[in-house]
């Protein structure tokens, strides 16, 4: 599996609070089938940004030379995951804060504030750049569990999406796990990741939290999300969702 949405890192957002921990999380991701691991902390304010990306570069170099010490055989790659509001509209350069460098770009939003028509415009000017924008966690957004449509029009419009790992169990609360299941189950889900943030509770054990999903969901489209389309990622290559179903008709 390829993971491409953690708070591995110690201490620069909510996710790791120590090495140890940080260390632990690999492990446990090594341990339990992930090969490649993003290190994405959360990205909220765009004039700490430079900064946080050279933090970042640091501890993830750090971070590969004691995985390569003590033998965990995990390899790291690097992203942020963007907080996304108006001031989005300010930058004009989102390379450095892509997933790994490539065209396709981690993003997320206030759950309950936030619009469908705010998020097509913020998607609309990341694909202005050629980017490829990645919704994180979709299930877990007010404007999507009132309306799960709203998924299908961002796809039209290029968005690609990121669940989470232990929503299609109801771990994220119930109507999360029936929004999962539902974009699962109809070919809208490009990833599951497992935007963990510590090595025990919310952590980077995907696949005892896959092998749990319901018999319904075909397992072929769980490798798609949790293992080819990050591989098509990891190379930076284009991705063609393939939609199973309208989300409109539901
Ligand atoms: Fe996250």
């Amino acid at each position: 599996m390829i993971d491409i949405h953690s708070h591995t890192l110690w201490h620069l957002d909510d996710g790791s609070p120590d090495l140890d921990e940080s260390v632990a999380m690999c492990a446990l991701a090594a341990d339990t089938g992930t090969k490649y691991l993003f290190l994405t902390p959360h990205l909220i304010y765009w004039d700490e940004a430079e900064d946080l990306f050279d933090r970042r570069n640091e501890k993830a170099s750090h971070l590969r030379h004691i995985l390569r010490e003590e033998g965990i055989p995990l390899h790291l790659r690097t992203g942020f995951e963007i907080l996304c509001d108006d001031e989005i509209f300010e930058i004009k350069y989102f390379q450095p804060y892509t997933l790994n460098g490539t065209r396709y770009i981690l993003i997320e939003f206030d759950f309950f504030k936030t619009a469908e028509e705010d998020v097509r415009a913020w998607c609309r000017y990341l694909t202005s750049f050629g980017l490829v924008p990645i919704i994180a966690h979709p299930e877990r957004y007010g404007f999507v569990m009132n309306d799960i449509a709203s998924i299908e029009r961002l796809s039209k419009d290029g968005v690609l999406f990121q669940i989470n790992a232990a929503s299609p169990l109801g771990l994220f609360g119930g109507r999360e796990g029936e929004v999962a299941l539902t974009l699962l189950n109809n070919g809208y889900v490009d990833f599951i990741g497992s935007d963990a943030h510590r090595a025990h509770g919310r952590n980077t054990n995907m696949a005892s939290l896959l092998r749990r999903y319901p018999e319904e969901v075909d397992r072929d489209l769980v490798h798609l999300a949790a293992s080819r389309n990050p591989r098509v990622l990891l190379h930076d290559e284009p991705l063609t969702p393939v939609r199973l179903g309208h989300l409109s008709d539901l």
